[in-house]
């Protein structure tokens, strides 16, 4: 059973991709140092697939810890999810940021040459276009960042291709997500923020099951259908499994290749409230307040290469979003904290 290094793989995207892999009989292991997330999510993940995944609890910036690891394991490649992800938090506390994102990957790729492992999936972001010139966006686009969080992204970025030009035994592959939503079908894990949401969907969510009073909605002025920002919503189980598409499809003279995650179409924030609506048949109430700073009118993906280069498509749509958000926060008001 090829074995897999899953750096942050109790946070959310990371725990839905860890059932993916059990699911498609890898043999996931998960580094973690639960900054973001806990160990219940094992529990989840041990009832939906009848595994407890390997979990370490380690901080990925440990090179002693790394090193026993790669030691102990032969890995096939890595997935590296690790990493803070809170844009705001991170215009207030850069280096909290650059040393968790940048350093941490920095520690992992010394890991891995030592150990000779050569394969790594990174989780990049769209936020690494800035303020799309053109819509959808393709892998091509200019690149420009606005905040510390989108910086460490990018510089990620560049670090994986200097050194996939440096020595070609390096294969990366960069997934840009846009935005991911949604939950497991089973309901057992989601998304479960600490303390207010910043995101949409686990806002609405929280407002649904009634721990929040109202949503904001940071503007409707903007140059869009009904005015409120428009966005590219994938489905996180779509999500997880762009990884395992990308894990088999590493090519003899790969070097580093990004491709887009998305579903290629654009939905409102009025769109995603009507759409929750429906789906949960609760009430979402909101208010229309001034812009978000740093928010861009418009992001979706043109996902037309990740189909092309590595078999991935989104399967699910809107509805299944809003049902497995739903069920999800349903089931698990208070998230993995059990009342
Ligand atoms: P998450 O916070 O749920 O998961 C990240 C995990 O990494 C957490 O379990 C956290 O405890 C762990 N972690 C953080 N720093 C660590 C460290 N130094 N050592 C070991 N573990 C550490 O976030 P997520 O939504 O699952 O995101 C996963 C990745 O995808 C992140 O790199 C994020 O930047 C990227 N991404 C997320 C989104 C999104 O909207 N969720 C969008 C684009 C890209
Ligand atoms: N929005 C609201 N009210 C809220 C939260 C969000 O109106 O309470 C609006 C935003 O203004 C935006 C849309 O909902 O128009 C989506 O906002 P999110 O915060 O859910 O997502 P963003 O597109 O702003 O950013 C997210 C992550 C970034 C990541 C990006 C692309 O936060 O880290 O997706 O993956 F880079």
């Amino acid at each position: 059973m090829k074995k897999i290094l899953v750096t942050g793989g109790t946070g959310f995207i990371g725990s839905h991709t860890v059932v993916s892999l059990i699911e498609r009989g890898y043999h996931p292991v998960i580094i973690d140092n639960l900054d973001n997330s806990c160990r219940t999510v094992l529990d989840r993940v041990e009832r939906i697939c009848k595994v407890r995944p390997t979990f370490i609890e380690a901080d990925v910036r440990d090179a002693s810890a790394l090193d026993a690891i790669f030691s102990e394991h032969d890995f096939e490649c890595v997935i590296h999810f690790s990493g803070l992800k809170a844009v705001g938090e991170s215009v207030e506390k850069p280096m909290r940021y650059y040393s968790n994102n940048v350093e941490g990957s920095i520690a992992l790729l010394k890991a891995m040459r030592k150990h000779e492992c050569w394969k790594l999936v990174f989780s990049s972001s769209s936020t690494v276009y800035g303020d799309p010139e053109q819509v959808p966006i393709t892998e091509s686009a200019k690149l420009s960042v606005t905040n510390p969080y989108g910086q460490t992204k990018l510089m990620v970025e560049n670090i994986l291709r200097d050194l996939s030009h440096a020595d070609q035994r390096w294969k990366f592959t960069l997934l840009r997500y846009f935005n991911p939503v949604g939950a497991h079908e089973s309901g057992l894990i989601g998304e479960d923020p600490n303390g207010i949401p910043n995101n949409l969907m686990p806002y609405i969510a929280q407002v649904a099951v009634g721990r929040l009073e109202s949503l904001r909605v940071w503007g409707n002025d903007y140059d869009t259908p009904d005015g409120t920002g428009v966005r590219d919503y994938i489905h996180v189980v779509d999500l997880a499994e762009a990884h395992i598409n990308a894990l088999e499809h590493f090519k003899p003279s790969h070097g580093c290749r990004a491709y887009n995650i998305g579903t290629g179409e654009g939905y409102s924030v009025l769109d995603m409230v009507k759409a929750f609506e429906q789906a949960s048949g609760q009430r979402v109430p909101y208010s229309i307040e001034a812009r978000r700073a740093g928010d861009v009118a418009t992001s979706y993906a043109d996902a037309g290469l990740s189909a092309k280069e590595i078999g991935w498509a989104a399967q699910r749509g809107l509805a299944e979003i809003m049902r497995d958000q739903w069920n999800w926060q349903h089931n698990n008001p208070n998230g993995y904290t059990e009342q």
